[in-house]
């Protein structure tokens, strides 16, 4: 049986990259705690990839359980996007991000380590380079990250590192910029516990009703508007992604980190201004002060991806807020 473990696999970025992998394997073995998602997401990824698909409701800080699941389901090809994802809560709660991200991490590595592992491909972050010296961020950036998750993600990134060459596993930390959008079938998508702190959740619960009205932080930033500047990602891009680093990671003995972004910055107002000219979708919002901590902005160096992976992203700031708003559409009937 040709399976993959995807530990977070019903999250948002877990469940579009096993929808995007549908077509490499036979079953998918999800390990989640559902601690950010839903085990509804079971029965529509069924749906979407007509496959197997079996969930193990576990941490990854549970190394007994892990080793029961490996000691019957040989984890030859692994994914890894289980972890806490917020910036902000990552400074209230240092000691939870570090006891998931870091020490979960290691937990899954230490099983991994008794079960054949060949393959590990993990989920890292752009917060890792912090402050930019230069941009756009290329992976010789320096990482000093400027908040705890990217700390944490910096950290389980030299974990696996140490791993990879010591288990002589073929491994790479893929660093996302900012991932956005829905699968087009409106069936998945990134669904905020609580009020959102990113941009686009937030604007879709704008649009929804639920929040009456963006805040804009901060305006006088230099940049091309004065707003901030992100590297958004189409989530479909960001999971194809994922398929050309495991395809890489078979045919090459690899322990590396590859950025994952579009090259380009959009800013706050060019997303405004996608949903009120492009799709006739207006909205409230207010210029607020900055909020602390945030970089004016930044963006992905794309070249190793490219050069590597054979891969670049290829969907539009429409394409992006259009699967956003379709998605938003539905979520609330799910
Ligand atoms: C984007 C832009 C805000 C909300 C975070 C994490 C990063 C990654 C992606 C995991 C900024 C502005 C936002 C709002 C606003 N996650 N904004 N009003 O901070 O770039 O990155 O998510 O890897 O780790 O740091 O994303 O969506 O919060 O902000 O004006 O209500 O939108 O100032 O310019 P961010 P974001």
């Amino acid at each position: 049986m040709n399976r993959i473990i995807v530990t977070g696999g019903l999250g948002y970025i877990g469940s579009h990259t096993i929808v995007e992998l549908k077509d490499s394997y036979d079953e998918f073995v999800i390990i989640d705690n559902l601690s950010n998602s839903e085990e509804s997401v079971v029965e529509r990824l069924r749906t979407l990839t007509k496959k197997s698909i079996l969930h193990f409701n576990i941490s990854i800080n549970d190394e007994l359980e892990l080793d029961r699941i490996f000691q019957s389901i040989t984890p030859k090809h692994v994914i890894h996007f289980a972890g806490l994802k917020s910036v902000k809560d990552s400074e209230e709660k240092p000691y939870e991000y570090f006891l998931t991200n870091v020490a979960g991490t290691a937990s899954l590595l230490n099983s991994l380590s008794k079960h054949q592992c060949e393959n590990f491909i993990f989920s890292s972050s752009a917060t890792v380079y912090g402050e930019p010296k230069y941009l756009p961020y290329d992976e010789n950036h320096p990482t000093i990250p400027i908040n705890n998750y990217g700390r944490t993600k910096l950290a389980a990134e030299q974990l696996i590192n140490q791993w990879a060459t010591l288990n002589k596993v073929s491994s790479l930390s893929l660093r996302y910029f900012n991932p956005v959008g829905a699968h087009s079938s409106g069936m998945i998508g990134e669904k905020p516990v609580g009020v959102p702190n990113n941009l686009m959740p937030y604007i879709l619960e704008v649009i929804s009703g639920k929040l009456k009205c963006l805040k804009v932080f901060g305006d006088d930033y230099n940049t091309k508007d004065g707003t901030g500047e992100r590297d958004y990602i189409h989530i479909t891009d960001l999971a194809r992604a994922h398929v050309a680093a495991l395809n890489y990671s078979k045919s090459n003995r690899a322990n590396d980190v590859i950025n994952i972004g579009t090259g380009n910055s959009i800013s706050v107002m060019e997303i405004i201004d996608t949903f009120k000219n492009s799709l006739s979708i207006k909205f409230e919002y207010d210029i607020v002060s900055r909020r602390p901590g945030d970089l004016p902005k930044y963006f992905a160096g794309t070249d190793k991806a490219r050069k590597l992976l054979k891969w670049k992203a290829e969907s539009t700031v429409l394409d992006m807020c259009r699967d956003s708003l379709n998605w938003q559409k539905h979520y609330n009937k799910l």
